[in-house]
């Protein structure tokens, strides 16, 4: 599904006019940061990143998804085959100032470990931008008996494909996060860009009145429980 995808992502109301704008709102300054992205898949970020001057390495599950990363970046990121699922052998400890995971963690059942693999390369300063389909989305469309529930589902998100990801309840990501080391700098419930009005009416009124995706932002916590440049203890 890489080709529908990239097309999709590139005019969809929901990436383009809603998604991609808050991850990138969330981002700050990227010029001269170590940027990891994970779950880059045809790299519109990683595109992104480039073109406002990070250093980015950046890696997905899927070849098809890659290749076409690797046809709009060039060799100005580095570029890895790599299952989340699986420790980032590929990155020193505290190398990075940033990691970029966008709407990729839904495909992950367990949060936990590539968290703690992101806090051990990632710098104290650093931060961690993710965004995940919202759990309120999910639950009206999945487990409506049952907010609580955290399983398997599959819906079909670009036709004819279908995927199949992770439904959780919110409290079950941020124990996740917490676990894993992090704490909660930011969280997002994204407006669309006013643009969207225009060109998809019924996309704009949807994203505008309910939740789609769900955006955080994290920061790796020390061995003490403070948070490098804010200080004071977390509890
Ligand atoms: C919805 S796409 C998002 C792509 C990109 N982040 C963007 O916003 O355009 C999800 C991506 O996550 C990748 N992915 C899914 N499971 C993964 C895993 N276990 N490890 C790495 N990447 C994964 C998929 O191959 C796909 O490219």
């Amino acid at each position: 599904m890489a080709v529908e995808y990239d097309r999709h992502n590139a005019s969809s109301g929901a990436n383009s006019y809603y998604e991609r704008p808050a991850t990138i709102a969330l981002l700050g300054d990227v010029y001269g940061k170590r940027v990891l992205e994970v779950g880059c898949g045809t790299g519109p970020v990683t595109e992104w990143l480039v073109d406002h001057g990070a250093a980015v390495v950046a890696c997905d599950v899927s070849a098809a998804m890659l290749e076409i990363a690797r046809s709009r970046v060039g060799d100005s990121a580095e570029l890895h085959h790599h299952d989340l699922a699986e420790p980032l052998t590929f990155l020193e400890d505290a190398s990075l100032d940033l990691v970029v995971a966008s709407l990729v963690f839904h495909y992950l059942r367990d949060w936990v470990a590539p968290l703690r693999d992101l806090h051990r390369v990632l710098r104290p300063t650093g931060s961690v931008v993710m965004s995940v389909h919202h759990p309120a989305w999910d639950w009206r469309n999945h487990c409506p008996e049952d907010y609580f529930a955290f399983l398997q589902v599959s819906e079909v998100r670009v036709e004819p494909h279908t995927v199949t990801f992770w439904r959780r309840p919110l409290t079950a990501a941020t124990d996740a996060v917490s676990e894993a080391g992090f704490l909660i700098d930011r969280l997002v419930e994204a407006r669309p860009n006013p643009e969207l009005e225009m060109r998809d009416p019924s996309a704009f009124q949807e994203l505008t009145t309910g939740p789609f995706f769900m955006h955080l932002r994290l920061r790796p916590a020390q061995p003490d429980g403070s948070v490098a440049g804010i200080g004071g203890k977390s509890s």
